[in-house]
Parts: structure tokens; sequence; C-alpha cells
């Protein structure tokens, strides 16, 4: 998950049940615990008798600073019902790691030790049930965990994962948990605004690069950030979202489908056809406006006379304009980054990409940093979202962007 966006505290004042049962990727659950607590939230962990024979209660309390508890006969709890009161002030129940034998439990409601009791007995209206699957390939991919999963699902429980790859056990499949800091985000996801249910955003970001020869080129310092936090966001919302990136070392936003693209070109020959398949298009994108006219295919060297090369250009198409000609054309966001003026500058490219909004920020003061500003500027006036980190910026663009939707289709 993308860590180099994230808003802090993006769980402040939510209270979180965190159940671990049997399995040896209780191991993550230490850290999901530490991850949870980062992003501000407090943890009530509950363990099952078999999750303690892979991690003690001491870890756990150690990492989320609070008793952890296991039984149902716990005496601590003045009207001795810890079933019942460990989710009345809670905002969702996570069980990770969920095992085979927890989610069948699940399914038919057997309440034979705390977790399982709890879960039962929380108001289902309110507190919401996670559970992240951990096991081998075989129990998961078995018909009884599966049908399993999708009663789960039925009954609305949400699951998380699980992920392929190598397993404990030696083998390789579906089946591992998901890592701490995936289920974080996802726990942050899950309590987004879901403002984009059911929408498709097309997103492109970062620079572009433009060859000179096979190994120099022409490109820009944007970093990406603020296009990988807008899809990210846009995820959180609901949103099917597709982000086309030039050359950025960020990592993928989980469920954002990515296409690298190096240049101009490749990114406009990437955007055009599946533009009209969305519903928005956000073009962040620090895309070369001109590259050069032919692509030497050595190296060029020092001549030795001490005369520089010189280089034709050729102007790169503008993918954004390209996108508002469509006939049928998804909603179109533009991005200016200016050194100065930017509300003039910010107008002009309204007009001249006719498009319906775009979001101005201070271009050398906003490449590669974690933290923005920005100006929504629009045919009516113009909007400022004042400095934060570019994940906060990202989710008030999508808010904004849903709001413009929802009156468009009213
Ligand atoms: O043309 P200019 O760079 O002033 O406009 C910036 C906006 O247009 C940004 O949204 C950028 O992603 C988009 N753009 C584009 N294709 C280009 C140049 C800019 O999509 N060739």
């Amino acid at each position: 998950m993308d860590s180099t966006v994230s808003a802090p505290q993006d769980l402040a004042g939510r209270h979180i049940v965190l159940g671990l049962t049997g399995g040896i990727a209780c191991y993550k659950a230490a850290d999901l615990a530490r991850e949870l607590v980062k992003a501000g939230a407090t943890v009530q962990v509950v363990m099952t008798a078999a999750a303690e024979q892979f991690i003690t209660p001491v870890t756990m309390q150690a990492l989320s600073n609070r008793n952890v508890y296991a039984s149902q006969w716990d005496a601590r709890e003045p009207n001795s019902m810890a079933h019942i009161n460990l989710t009345r002030e809670a905002d969702a129940v996570l069980v990770a790691p969920a095992s085979a034998d927890f989610m069948a439990k699940l399914v038919h409601g057997a309440a034979d030790d705390l977790l399982s009791l709890l879960c039962l007995a929380r108001p289902i209206e309110r507190c919401p049930l996670l559970v992240a699957p951990a096991m081998n390939r075989e129990m998961w991919a078995h018909p009884a965990t599966q049908r399993n999963m999708a009663q789960l699902r039925t009954d609305g429980t949400t699951i998380l994962g699980p992920a392929a790859g190598d397993q404990a056990c030696g083998e390789i499949g579906d089946g591992r948990m998901l890592e701490a800091e995936e289920l974080c985000a996802e726990m942050i996801a899950f309590f987004q605004p879901k403002s984009l249910l059911g929408k498709r955003m097309l997103i492109t970001a970062g620079p572009t690069f433009e060859p000179i020869d096979p190994v120099r080129g022409i490109t820009n310092l944007s970093s990406g950030k603020m296009g990988f936090a807008i899809a990210r966001a846009a995820m959180e919302a609901g949103a099917d979202v597709t982000l086309i990136a030039g050359p950025v070392h960020l990592p993928t936003p989980r469920g954002v489908r990515r296409i690298d693209v190096k240049t101009a070109q490749q990114m406009h020959d990437a955007v055009l056809p599946a533009a009209a398949q969305h519903d928005v298009f956000v073009a962040t994108a620090a895309v070369a406006d001109w590259r050069p006219a032919s692509l030497s295919e050595q190296k060029i060297k020092k001549n030795g006379n001490k005369v520089a090369p010189t280089f034709e250009l050729t102007e790169n198409p503008d993918i954004l304009a390209a996108v508002a000609r469509m006939p049928d054309r998804p909603y179109c966001v533009g991005f200016a980054a200016e050194s100065h003026d930017l509300l003039k500058h910010a107008k002009e490219k309204l007009e001249r990409k006719n498009v319906p909004l775009i979001v101005g920020n201070l271009g050398p003061a906003t490449f590669g940093r974690d933290d923005n500003a920005l100006m929504l500027v629009d045919a009516n006036g113009h909007r400022a979202l004042p400095p934060a980190d570019k994940l906060t910026l990202a989710r008030q663009l999508v808010a904004e962007i849903a709001s413009r939707l929802g009156k468009l289709s009213a």
C-alpha cells in the first residue's frame, strides 16, 4: 500500500476490536495492532485459545496498550459480560487472522468462546465485522470454506484478502493473510464515505520521459504523489480506478488498476481508448509539451570539437484536450501547476482545454512533497483547499467531483 501519501491519524477516534484466531499469521497481528494505533485508533485485542499458541497476550497487550481479553468468564468486567461490553463502544470488529474454523463458526452463529460470542452479540447495524482469512491454500480452496465465505458476505461481513504467494507451510497459493499495512489501509478505506460507488475514474499521474537517445531524455520533477493520492482516495470512495502512470517509483494503491507508460504519446494512446468507458477523467500528469523530433539510435557522444548538439522538437498531443473533445467524454478535471498568477493561468486553461474544472497548485512548491494546497477553478469562480497532506486534499477533491457528478445526473 502506498505509505508515501498516507494522511496521519486516519483512524483517530475509532475504536476497533481486533480478534486473533489460531494461525501462523498471528505474527502479522502484532504489526497490525501497531499500525492501527499509529493511525489513531484505540485497539482492543481479543484472542482465542488457539491464537495464544502462536503469539502471547503479553505482546498484544504491550502493542495495543490495553488489557487483552481471551475468556468469556473474565472476572475483570463488573457485570461479567465481556462479550456484550466489548462491542458496545466499538466502531468495527476486525478478525485477523481469521482461521477456516473461525469462519465456519461465524457462519453458524456458534459462540463457544469470547471472540465468536462477541461477534454474535455485536450490534450488527452499527458495529460491522471484517475478517482477514489466513490459511493453507487447500483449506482456502475447499468448497466448505468457499461456501462459508459467500455466506459471510451475504450476512454483511467484509472479507479482506486473502493474498496469493508463499505460505508458511511451504506451499504457494491463495490463503496468505494481507500484510499489516494493507489491512490498516483497508480499515481506513472502509470508514471513508462511498461517494463514488459504481463510478469509474481514469487518472494520469507523474511525469513523462521523452527519449533523446538510449540513455537520455527530457522529463520533469513531478513525483506522481498527487495523482496516486487521488487514485487511492477515489478507490476508498468506492470507484473503479484506472491509473495511467508515467515513470515513478510509487507503490500502486490497493485495488487500483495501473498501467505504466513512459512517453506522452504512450500516455495518450493508453488514455484515449479507455476514456469513454469512464465517468471521470482526472489529468494530474505533468506531460512534456515537447519531444525530440527524432530519436538517436546510439548514445550521442561528445565530438571533441566543442560544438553542442542541437535538437529539433515536435509538439506532443494534448491528452486532456483530446479527451475533452470526445463526444461521449467523461467529466474532465485538469491540473495547472504554475509558478505564479495561479488563478489567471487556471482560468485560461479552463477555456483553452474546454473542461468544467481545473485544479491549480503552485508547481515548484508541490513537486515531490507530501503536502500541497489546491485551488478549484470553474466557470463560476474559485475555491481554495488550504494546505494539507496530499491524501487529505485528494479526498476533498474526490468529494467535490462526486458532488458535481451528483448535480449533473440530478
Ligand atoms: O497544457 P498545460 O500543461 O498548460 O495543462 C495542464 C493540464 O493538461 C494538466 O491537467 C495535464 O495533465 C494536462 N495535459 C495533458 N497533455 C499534455 C499537456 C497537459 O493531458 N500534453
